[in-house]
């Protein structure tokens, strides 16, 4: 581009960031539909992830739940997760749930059946995320069998006495190894640092609760910041708004 010139070059297809720009996606993992309308709202969502505990508890149908979900997020994915075990029952739902919008990334649980249908999925151009992946030797086999994400769990492994992130590190550092085109998702988020955590390991994705998307806007200095400012305006008198001259 020219100088002089204005515009972006290369406009991804949200047009939030230039497709040239690789920053770390956000995704919030929700099964609250209007959760992902107000992340949406902020212009900074990537996707969604969803799982079977978070879409019961939600209480409303699956398939509803993905679409309406698919359609406030047109340029991110959103992954909805099997509940077959087997190969044929893996394949048989991903095939429908990958069939209800072409913005749906299906999530495979990481066994060996899992493994063996996400291969499959694959070849078939159908995009898995594969799930409860806890130790970097999972995640070689998911980037082999050709996941387009890898969600490795760090609250959980937190919860017991052990260092999630560690795995993440480790996880990162192989796909880069291998140059693999699997993305790593850090998943089972708790709070903002697992977010900032994420970024220091260069991790391709973080997923998040609702409420931890909200604490990332979070800075008591902001607060106090933007009060002063205010406060000296107002006393001032200031405007922005000046009136337009008669005449
Ligand atoms: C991943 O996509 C999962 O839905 C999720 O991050 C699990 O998180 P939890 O450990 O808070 O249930």
């Amino acid at each position: 581009m020219g100088s002089g010139e204005t515009g972006n070059p290369h406009p991804s297809p949200s047009g939030i960031l230039p497709s040239t720009v690789r920053a770390m996606k956000l995704f919030v993992d929700t099964g609250q539909v209007e959760e992902v309308r107000k992340a949406a709202e902020w212009g900074i969502l990537d996707g969604v992830t969803t799982n079977p505990s978070l879409i019961a508890k939600a209480g409303r149908g699956f398939k509803e739940t993905v679409l309406e979900m698919s359609a406030l997020v047109p340029h991110g994915t959103i992954s909805a997760e099997v509940v077959g075990t087997t190969v044929p029952d893996i394949l048989r739902e991903a095939r429908e749930i990958a069939s209800w919008a072409p913005n749906i990334v299906v999530k495979v649980p990481m066994t060996p059946a899992g493994v063996q249908a996400t291969r499959q999925l694959s070849q078939e151009g159908i995009r898995v995320n594969m799930t409860l992946v806890f130790s970097p030797a999972q995640a070689l086999l998911a980037a082999k069998a050709g996941a387009t994400y890898i969600s490795v769990f760090v609250g959980r492994v937190d919860d017991i006495s052990s260092e999630g992130m560690r795995t993440i590190a480790e996880v990162v550092d192989m796909v880069n190894t291998y140059d693999f085109d699997s993305e790593v998702l850090v998943a089972s988020i708790r709070h903002p640092m697992h977010v900032v955590e994420a970024i220091r390991l260069g991790a391709h994705i973080a997923t998040m609760p609702f409420k931890v998307m909200e604490q990332l806007f979070q800075h008591p200095l902001t607060d106090i910041g933007l009060e002063r400012f205010l406060d000296d305006w107002h006393k001032a008198g200031l405007t922005i708004f000046e009136p337009t001259p008669v005449g």
